[in-house]
Formats: structure tokens, sequence, C-alpha cells
């Protein structure tokens, strides 16, 4: 459920037109409500209720400042991957203690920032990491609490660049290892072992690979208990999916209800770790019909915003609902290719579409855009980083502006010996060609 929806043939997000929008600020721009991320968070909240729990919010999904000190106002903390991450979740007013740092590369220098900043913990991918975390501990003169992330090697059904709880997967300690990497763990003097982690995988629409992966980690926990180590925390990660087109993955409720009785006599804190299923549908991208075009086999829609903006459909084939901002009920359905102005045939955002005809000047919506979208967005073609605004009832909140010409070349520098304009030959070879 999301709070996009049409009055009068607009197409609203809460109680703003998106056409007001794109008057006030331009295209293409992203939108997110206010209230359906409130919801969202609130749904997964309740649902674990009768559990122990801390939400951290997977903020790789969506991290700018204002939607982490919303997840924050809400109770929530932040699952981090970098040390970017953890500057941003600071700044926002993310408690520290709630923040979980994942990631199978963390380098010294982060992890000592973790460890000043006084997070809750690590999710620990290996051996070298947790040696390589003790180390610097031991330097700080303190300890660091760790989750040791395990691949449960369950199949999550998912698009193979986004599963990660496989055997073959880059991610977590191999089950058959994990008892020898806990104990290890454990005979480290600047390691405080605090709990297990798991992520199998992201828009998971099946509920059995939670339950499956969760089981394998509680037979684990059950293992260690036999060993003397006995854990606080359990962290299932995220993945939880949502509905792009047709799919009808749990709800919070559902998973709640298969997940929570597994739990209850553990006596831990549960640990999760949602992205996508509080921002995804929350968001949109919304973009001008610049140009048509067609060919013997293929009719194009060319708007304004790009791979660059929005990538998931290129890297993916991820598909995206795209909705007129303005419904034209009279308007034949035709199939178009929606394609953005980068200079790559695989810059597209809809491939063979069925959609209402369209003209110049015309706004869409690419729905479902708040995860994944904005974060993974870049330059590409020297294309300014689009604004993103929150809507909260009728009020509009640019909540990152526009990137200008100028700030797509700030830190860069022109070296000494290429001062000279083009064109105009440096001091020395002009006194060479003299000579
Ligand atoms: N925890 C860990 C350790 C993760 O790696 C991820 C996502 C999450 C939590 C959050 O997962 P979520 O609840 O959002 O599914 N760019 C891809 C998704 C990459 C997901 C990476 N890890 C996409 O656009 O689909």
């Amino acid at each position: 459920m999301h709070d996009f929806a049409y009055r009068q043939g607009e197409l609203y997000c809460e109680d703003v037109p998106l056409s007001r929008i794109a008057k006030e600020i331009g295209t293409p721009f992203y939108v997110y409500s206010h209230a359906t991320l409130v919801r969202h968070f609130r749904a997964i909240d309740s649902a674990f209720q009768h559990v122990p729990h801390i939400i951290a919010f997977a903020m790789k999904s969506n991290s700018n400042l204002a939607i982490l000190r919303l997840m924050a106002r809400e109770g929530s903390g932040a699952d981090i991957v970098s040390g970017g991450e953890l500057y941003r979740a600071l700044k926002a007013g993310v408690p520290p203690e709630k923040i979980v740092f994942a990631g199978v590369g963390k380098n010294r220098e982060e992890i000592r920032y973790a460890l000043k900043s006084g997070i809750l913990m690590f999710n620990v991918e290996s051996s070298d990491e947790l040696r390589a975390i003790d180390d610097v501990a031991a330097e700080m003169r303190t300890k660091a609490r760790v989750a040791l992330r395990v691949n449960p090697d369950v199949d999550p059904k998912t698009h193979p660049y986004i599963s990660t709880g496989m055997k073959k997967s880059k991610f977590g300690i191999s089950a058959d290892r994990a008892l020898e990497e806990f104990k290890l763990a454990s005979s480290l003097k600047h390691i405080d072992v605090a709990g297990v982690h798991k992520h199998i995988g992201s828009q998971l629409t099946d509920i059995t690979p939670f339950v499956d992966a969760l089981k394998k980690i509680l037979e684990l926990v059950e293992q260690l208990k036999g060993r003397g180590i006995n854990l606080r925390y359990i962290n299932i990660g995220g993945g939880l999916g949502i509905t792009y087109s047709d799919e009808t993955p749990p709800e919070p409720k559902d998973l709640s209800a298969a997940l929570s009785p597994l739990l209850r006599d553990l006596k831990c804190t549960l640990i999760m770790e949602p992205g996508r299923v509080i921002v995804g549908n929350a968001g949109a991208l919304v973009t001008k019909v610049l140009y048509q075009k067609a060919s013997d086999v293929k009719r194009f829609v060319i708007v304004d915003a790009a791979m660059n903006d929005l990538l998931r459909p290129s890297l993916y084939g991820a598909f995206h609902e795209i909705k007129p901002v303005r419904e034209t009920p009279a308007a034949k359905s035709v199939t178009v290719d929606v394609v953005g102005p980068v200079c790559e045939s695989g810059d597209f955002l809809a491939k063979d579409r069925a959609m209402p005809e369209v003209k110049a000047g015309d706004l869409l919506a690419v729905m479902s855009a708040g995860a994944y979208g904005f974060v993974m967005s870049s330059n590409y073609n020297s294309r300014p980083r689009v604004p993103e605004v929150l809507v909260k009832g009728r009020e509009i909140h640019v909540i990152r502006q526009r990137e200008s010409l100028a700030d797509l070349v700030r830190g860069e520098a022109i070296p000494a010996f290429l001062k000279s304009k083009a064109g105009t030959p440096s001091a020395k070879t002009t006194k060479k060609r003299k000579q």
C-alpha cells in the first residue's frame, strides 16, 4: 500500500499533485510519501511487538538524511555498509547503539570510526575481518561487539545479483565453518561475541526461505550454547519483497507469525534490517516526455530521466510500473520502449511496455522507485543528479537539491602542466618551435 493515487485524473502523492512539484522544481525528480514511510515502518514494528527487537533500517536502500531522520524518530536504527553510511546515519541522528555494520570489506579506518562512534555491533563476514577488528579494538583499548554472519545456504529464489545466502555467494561464513569461527571469535581478547547474523537476499516474495534460514541459524545457536557461547542477538537481515507488478509478497505480520514462535524461548533480541519493504513503494521517479520516435519494429518514448537516475531496469531487467501523471481515458494503448538520453542501448526504464499513448511534455511517474533508486544514481554522461522531495500531506519539502553543472566538476583539478587553454601550446613547446 502506498499514497500515490489519482484524483480527478491527476496523480497525487498524498495531497499534492505531482504536476505541481514538476512545475516548482522541474523534472526529473524523486518524490517520497511521508505517510507511506511511517506506515510501513510501523507495520513491521507492531508485527514484532511481542519479541524484543531492533529495526535497523537498511540505509543502502535510501540514505537521504531526511528519510533517516524520519526513521530514527520512529525508533529505527540503521544497517550500514560503509564509513560514509555511518557518517550519514550519525548526522541524521540515528542512535549509535542501534547501528549495525555489515559488508565483506570493512577497512581499518571504518572499523576505528565505528568503534569510536559506539555502534551496536559489526556483522563479521570472515576470520580475516574478525582478526582485523580484534586488532583495531586492541589498539583502541576497547572490546568490539560482533555478530558472525552465517551463510545458511538457502535459495531465496530471487534475482541472482541480489541473492546472498547461498554457498557460492561472497557473503557470510559458510554454515559448516561457523562453529569454528565462533570458537575463534570467542578466543579473541578484544571481541565480544554478541550475536549471529544472516541475510539471504533481497526482494523475497516467499516466506519459506526466511523460515528455513532461521531454523538453520537456530540449530547453530543451540550448538553454540552447548559449547558455552551464549548469544544475545539474532539478526535475520532484510529482504522482504514488495509489489512491483503482480508479486504478492508476505506482509510483515505474516513474517512475524512464521518467525516469532521460533524465537519465543530464546531470550535474545531480534534485529531486522528491512530496506525495500519500507521505502520501495513510498517513492516514485517523475520524468517528462521529450520526444517520440518509431522505426519499423519499435516505438520509443524518450524521457528526461535515464539509467543514471534509475539503474534497476538496466542492471537487473527490473520492472517498474510507469503511470501517466495525467490520465487521458481516451488514449489508445501502444507498446513502447521508454528510454532516456544516455548513450547506451541499455538505457531504458521499460521495454515493450503497453501503456497509454503519450505526447511530448507529458509527465510520467516511474513507480516503486523509493528503494535502490536515487542511491544507485550516478553522474554518467555528466548528468546532474536529480532532486529528492518529501511530501507530507499538502507540504512539499525538497530534501535534496538538483545538482548544478558546477557540482559536476567539484573536486576535479587541472594540473599545472595543462593550465594553458586547449589550442594554445604551452610556453615550453613554443620556445622549442622557435629554435
Ligand atoms: N541487510 C543486508 C546485509 C543486505 O545486504 C541488504 C541488502 C539488506 C539488509 C536490505 O535488503 P532489503 O530489505 O532492502 O531487501 N540494488 C538491489 C538490492 C541490493 C540489496 C543489497 N542488500 C536492487 O535494486 O534490487
